[in-house]
């Protein structure tokens, strides 16, 4: 939500910036822009929407611009204002010396408004950012020194932020600022770098520093110094910065997205290479004693939000079924506001693609404090929500870039599946027998994803056929209620067709009066399953309201069905498995179906990849 950058040594600051936004696009494209420190005046260089408008301003002044040492960019997910000129970032102080970048949410910013208009302060913009420019530069001209006046500043701000700050008076530095809202400071041979995320350090930064909230990071050329919001400086470890170029790149799909899909497969072979090396042997989950997790808790509250919150719902029946523990799920924006019994008897499994989400993280935090023990599973092991967490569980999944999540999706089940499996043994809850053969069936896993996406065709053909269609509807039973819910937000987010998915037996308690030759339904229907013969009872009460049916299924005969239009064929598996596979179809018809349309796929509109407002 929001993508921040700096730059200060000796390379074409614009051009290390813009690189730095792309690889940030994702976290918002409603404006972009930056600021340059142009032979000692600060130059702003704005446009509404993508960044692809920003290059095209810059091409404009590209003679003026390049030879700049110090410089600030942003990408903007509006909150504050609409996605407007005026609104776009870099905001500057009224003498026009002072430029400020910001993500997150001063929640303050009308009372600190009204008194810095009473100073006479002039605002030119809808948005909270501007009170922080104005209130800073107010304490500058007190004090007389930037970082001081930041400090002065930050004490009065409350709410979320991550800032980079610049000067005309002082040149040389950047000031970096993180306080609930995330901000890593790249250190290179004679430059540095400040960032939202790592992809934009990707290929320039050799080390990072991890600022934690409440500090700030003076940024020179040659030096970084960490501070907290007292001014006492504070010794952080820089860390390597490992990830190579290719790891964000496309490798010659289309889209992120589809890369990302077709990704699964070898990612969760890795997951059972490292945490499955043996059926005969416990399940391995680096760290993580399964006895120690669970000693004392009686139950397990899972909190998370969006695709996170679907591989929750999951878990929550795998957990139930193999491990014989109570287990609730909540979603964490509802979680913060409500009455809840998490004690120190309670696990709390927070899961966060990001790791950044601000919900899951409050509610993270407020569940610590009422004395339960946190378990996260995230795929950023550098991401705040680690320092939510008493213990931690990677998703081990690579860079997700596209904003629909789809392989850290797979890679949450995949990491739950096994979580619940390691909880069962330590537990004995089910016979060793029963958890050898559960375990032997997830090793097939992989396998059967391949198949799935080397058979694409199909699933093509059917988003080529149902493109045209405004509404769907998603139904599933059991375990793959949650695969109906999650198929149905794929397609809904980079579609824009009006999705919802619904436990099948609810359809004719209300939703099957939207049901007619204009509303297909994606129904997923999985042998062996208790539900099996109701789900197909299910089918044709939709076939008799003339809606047309697509199955996920393995039962090929469905095909002699004359109620089903479509059949996407998975392998069989357990049920309880399912959702692993279910989910590939469902990916690739919501991604036909978005092409098809010529949506922007990897950047939905009005979304973001990483939530990090409540
Ligand atoms: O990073 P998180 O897993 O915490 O993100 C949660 C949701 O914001 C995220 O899953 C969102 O729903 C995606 N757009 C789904 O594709």
């Amino acid at each position: 939500m929001c993508g921040i950058v700096g730059y200060i040594g000796n390379n074409a600051v614009e051009e290390v910036l813009l690189d730095g936004l792309k690889n940030l696009e994702y976290r918002g494209y409603d404006s972009a822009g930056v600021a340059l420190n142009d032979n000692g005046s600060i130059d702003v260089f704005r446009a509404e929407g993508k960044l692809n408008n920003l290059y095209d301003v810059l091409a404009g002044v590209r003679a003026r611009v390049h030879h700049s040492g110090q410089g600030i960019g942003h990408i903007r997910w509006a909150t504050h204002g609409g996605a407007t000129l005026d609104n776009a970032h870099p905001h500057k102080s009224n003498d026009g010396k002072l430029a400020l970048v910001h993500n997150g949410i001063i929640e303050n910013f009308e009372t600190l408004k009204a008194q810095l208009q009473q100073k006479g302060y002039h605002f030119f913009s809808q948005t909270d950012t501007e009170t922080a420019v104005h209130l800073i530069d107010d304490e500058y001209k007190q004090c007389g020194s930037l970082e001081a006046a930041v400090i002065r500043a930050v004490n009065q701000l409350k709410g979320a932020f991550a800032f980079c700050i610049m000067h005309q008076n002082e040149p040389d530095k950047i000031i970096a600022v993180r306080k609930n809202a995330p901000l890593i400071v790249g250190l290179g041979h004679d430059e540095n770098f400040i960032a939202s995320d790592i992809p934009a350090l990707v290929g320039k930064a050799e080390k990072i520093i991890y600022l934690d909230d409440n500090e700030l990071a003076i940024v020179r050329q040659n030096d970084v110094t960490v501070k907290n919001f007292n001014g006492q400086v504070i010794s952080k470890r820089a860390e390597p910065l490992s990830l190579e170029p290719e790891a964000i790149s496309k490798r010659g799909y289309k889209h992120f997205m589809l890369k990302e899909i077709n990704e699964q497969p070898d990612i969760i072979r890795g997951q059972l290479a490292l945490r499955l090396p043996d059926v005969n042997r416990p399940v391995v989950l680096e760290g993580i004693n399964p006895a120690v997790l669970t000693a004392g808790i009686r139950r397990v509250e899972i909190i998370a939000c969006g695709t996170s919150l679907h591989a929750a719902a999951v878990a929550r029946y795998v957990m139930e079924s193999l491990c014989r523990i109570p287990v609730s799920v909540e979603a964490a924006s509802e979680y913060i506001y409500q009455p809840h019994l998490t004690d120190a008897q309670t696990l709390v499994v927070g899961i966060s693609q990001s790791g950044e989400t601000a919900d899951t993280l409050t509610a993270l935090k407020q569940a610590r404090a009422a004395g339960a023990r946190i378990l996260a599973l995230t795929n950023r092991e550098d991401s705040s929500i680690v320092r939510c967490a008493d213990m931690v569980l990677p998703l081990k999944a690579g860079i997700e870039v596209s904003v629909a999540a789809t392989k850290s999706y797979t890679a949450q089940l995949m990491s739950l599946y096994l979580l619940a499996l390691s909880i069962a043994e330590a537990g004995k809850t089910l016979p060793a027998e029963e958890i050898l053969s559960l375990k032997r069936e997830l090793l097939q896993i992989p396998a059967k994803l391949e198949e799935i996406l080397s058979n694409s065709g199909e699933i093509q053909q059917c988003a080529l056929k149902f493109s045209s269609f405004k509404n769907f509807v998603f139904m599933a039973r059991g375990v793959n209620l949650a695969s109906a819910l999650e198929g149905a937000l794929k397609l809904k987010e980079i579609s824009y067709i009006n999705a919802n998915g619904y436990a099948a037996g609810e359809l004719k308690h209300g939703p099957i009066a939207l049901l007619d030759e204009h509303m297909p339904v994606v129904a997923v229907l999985i042998p062996g399953s208790q539900t099996y013969d109701k789900m197909l009872s299910n089918c044709e009460e939709v076939y008799a309201r003339k809606a047309r049916l697509i199955a996920v299924s393995p039962v090929e005969d469905l095909r002699q069905k004359a109620m089903f239009d479509t059949v996407l064929l998975i392998p069989h598996c357990r049920e309880i498995f399912s959702p692993l596979l279910v989910n590939i179809p469902l990916q690739l018809l919501a991604y036909y179906i978005a092409d098809n349309l010529g949506r922007e796929v990897d950047q939905p509109r009005n979304l973001a990849k990483s939530v990090t407002v409540e």
